[in-house]
């Protein structure tokens, strides 16, 4: 990928959380690139530190939580259409609630959630919360945002937006609520929308229609797409890269074809023999009993190889003591496991 194209930078992030029965390493270290126009899947059980890998970025780390360590770097195009020259924003240098990350947040990365009621405000219409965005970010008068609202409901599939646009989420379905979730954070069209899980609280056929939306805009938007799940059949549908996270860490990186043909990681493997048949519904813990064992308590990582004691493949004396090193086996296929050290 070539340098000019590369949008968001993380460089060795680590996110801890301090309470009082310990300290939870959520993300434990953490690199990547996220490219101009790239599909990102970060795939993972349930508490491996997607979502505050996500909210790392977007600086809305909730306390006792705080990033203790790394950087994160925005490279921002200015000029009309972004065709001048780019900037550099250091967004772990800045201030989480000062002027220029809420100028980011939510105009140029923007998030939609698992559950669209966490971003929508129970008192307002939808119309009127997504013009809102708009007036901020865009500096238009009301009217215009109303338009352009409208315009947004539009693109995301909501039907009937002009007669609609004054519902208040209550009056609407889970999937038109993330309907609504997607249009407000395509309102100010960003560089990168992070979507974290969001058709889990959805039945299986709004979430193919959730899809399929997300995919089509991708490509007529061309925006980047970090998508994070905990199902392998949606990375399938979705992405073309993926990252592999687990108890904090990437263990592995590659493209999607690469992950599904030769997958290196044995918690990849592991994950790739429990996938539910696509489009099929599962709960992250139905899934997760075809993994031996279960994720270990966060307050405890083990030593060495933190997957050593689920690992089929684990070498005793070596995975249980040294922490295995992160490895480029294939040119932009990476894991970190012993069992590929030259
Ligand atoms: N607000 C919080 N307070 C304390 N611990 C948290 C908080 N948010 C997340 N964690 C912990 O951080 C770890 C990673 O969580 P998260 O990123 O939400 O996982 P997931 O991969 O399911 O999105 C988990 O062990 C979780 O318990
Ligand atoms: S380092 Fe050892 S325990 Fe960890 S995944 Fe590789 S083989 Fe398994
Ligand atoms: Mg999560």
């Amino acid at each position: 990928m070539k340098q000019d194209q590369l949008l968001v930078e993380v460089k060795d992030i680590k996110t801890y959380f301090f309470l009082d029965e310990g300290t939870v390493r959520a993300v434990d270290g953490v690199d990547f690139n996220i490219w101009r126009g790239q599909t990102l899947g970060v795939v993972g059980e349930s508490g491996c530190g997607k979502s505050v890998t996500a909210r790392s970025i977007l600086r809305i780390v909730p306390k006792p939580g705080r990033i203790v360590n790394g950087e994160i770097t925005l490279f921002r195009k200015c000029g009309e259409n972004g065709s001048g020259q780019t900037e550099e924003v250091k967004l772990t240098d800045i201030n989480p609630t000062g002027r220029t990350m809420c100028s980011i947040r939510g105009c140029e990365i923007a998030l939609v959630p698992q559950e669209p009621m966490a971003s929508l405000s129970p008192v307002h219409t939808i119309g009127n919360q997504i013009a809102e965005a708009i007036m901020l970010h865009q500096r238009v008068d009301k009217h215009v945002g109303r338009a352009k609202a409208i315009e947004v409901l539009d693109l995301a599939g909501f039907p009937q937006p002009k007669e609609r646009v004054d519902c208040y989420p209550h009056q609407l379905s889970g999937g038109l609520r993330q309907r609504a979730v997607i249009a407000m954070a395509l309102s100010c069209h960003p560089s990168l929308l992070i979507a974290d899980e969001p058709t889990t609280a959805l039945d299986v056929t709004t979430e193919a229609q959730i899809l399929r939306l997300m995919r089509s805009l991708q490509s007529e938007l061309g925006m980047a797409i970090m998508y994070i799940t905990h199902n392998l059949g949606v990375v399938a549908q979705m992405c073309e890269d993926v990252l592999v996270m687990y108890m904090g860490k990437v263990v592995e990186e590659t493209t999607v074809d690469a992950l599904f043909h030769s997958p290196l990681h044995p918690y990849t493997q592991a994950l790739l023999r429990s996938i539910p048949r696509l489009g099929q519904k599962t709960r992250g813990r139905q899934r997760l009993e075809s993994i031996r064992g279960t994720v270990p308590d966060p307050y405890s990582i083990p030593k060495g190889c933190p997957f050593h004691p689920r690992c089929t493949q684990r070498i005793r004396g070596v995975c249980d003591q040294e922490a295995p090193p992160w490895l480029e086996v294939e040119p932009g296929h990476k894991v970190r496991c012993v069992l590929y050290k030259p």
